[in-house]
């Protein structure tokens, strides 16, 4: 694990765009593991921008998402598969055919968790998973627990998670309570992974990337058990790193 500390939460999604880059260089038909959520918004600005300079294409790429709240419908402006849409998908020239995010109105949700983890594995996982984490630690919706999951499953929002997500809901009651998320071990078969982290709510997560150990009661320190994981972050969010 490689801790990447920069000025400022712009240069830091510039150095992750630019891996991602040089990535779609090396293999045209490269699998992007994707997240949403505020941290990734300036990284998907600037690949777009990349693209539109003719720098990039995502003409051959697929995209797998990490997850999606259960109970809502693509359209809703909170959903995961409408932040794609309208953050990046929309904007480049990916086949939307080659773009995937777990159904959360699915009927038969173990049905739709088996389909999806059968998908990312059928794609041999991503070449590059890119993730933010939430306050308590959370990666997807893997949140603190004494047993995590392994598959993509149907996870319980955490009180905190709730709280901190249910902010960009205009009725909070609308915010799900449940999400569908990969599991630990299809973060962990990516072949590299970017986790991205800015402010000083995310200083404590970070802080635990420092020492030698992890605990599932902060899943981020599970990436420890990674061969390949830049983590980049801004000052703030390294801020309680004691050799930042
Ligand atoms: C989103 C996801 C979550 C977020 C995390 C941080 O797909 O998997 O783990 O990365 O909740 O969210 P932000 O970036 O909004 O602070």
């Amino acid at each position: 694990m490689v801790i990447h500390v920069m000025e400022s939460k712009e240069i830091a999604s510039d150095l992750a765009a630019n891996k991602i880059a040089q990535q779609l260089e090396r293999k045209k038909n490269t699998v992007l593991g994707l997240a949403t959520g505020s941290t990734p918004q300036l990284l998907y600005r600037n690949l777009i921008a990349k693209y539109q300079t003719n720098q990039i294409s995502f003409q051959d790429v697929i995209a797998i998402n990490l997850d999606e709240y259960v109970g809502l419908d693509g359209s809703h402006p909170q959903s995961y598969r409408y932040f794609m849409d309208t953050e990046l998908f929309n904007h480049v020239d990916i086949k939307k055919e080659n773009t995937h995010v777990p159904n959360g109105m699915a009927e038969d949700l173990d049905e739709e968790c088996k389909r999806f983890n059968e998908l990312i594995k059928s794609y041999d996982y991503p070449d590059i998973q890119v993730l933010g984490v939430g306050q308590n630690g959370h990666i997807g919706f893997n949140e603190p627990n004494d047993r995590m999951f392994v598959h993509t499953h149907v996870e319980p929002l955490t009180e905190n998670t709730i709280k901190v997500n249910g902010r960009f809901f205009e009725d909070k009651n609308e915010m799900p309570r449940t999400a569908i998320s990969l599991g630990m071990k299809n973060i962990l078969c990516a072949k590299h992974i970017i986790l991205l982290a800015f402010g000083k709510e995310k200083a404590d997560a970070v802080a635990m990337l420092e020492d030698d150990r992890f605990s599932t009661a902060c899943p981020v320190s599970l990436l420890k058990l990674h061969r390949n994981v830049d983590v980049i972050v801004d000052r703030e969010a390294a801020s309680k790193l004691q050799h930042a």
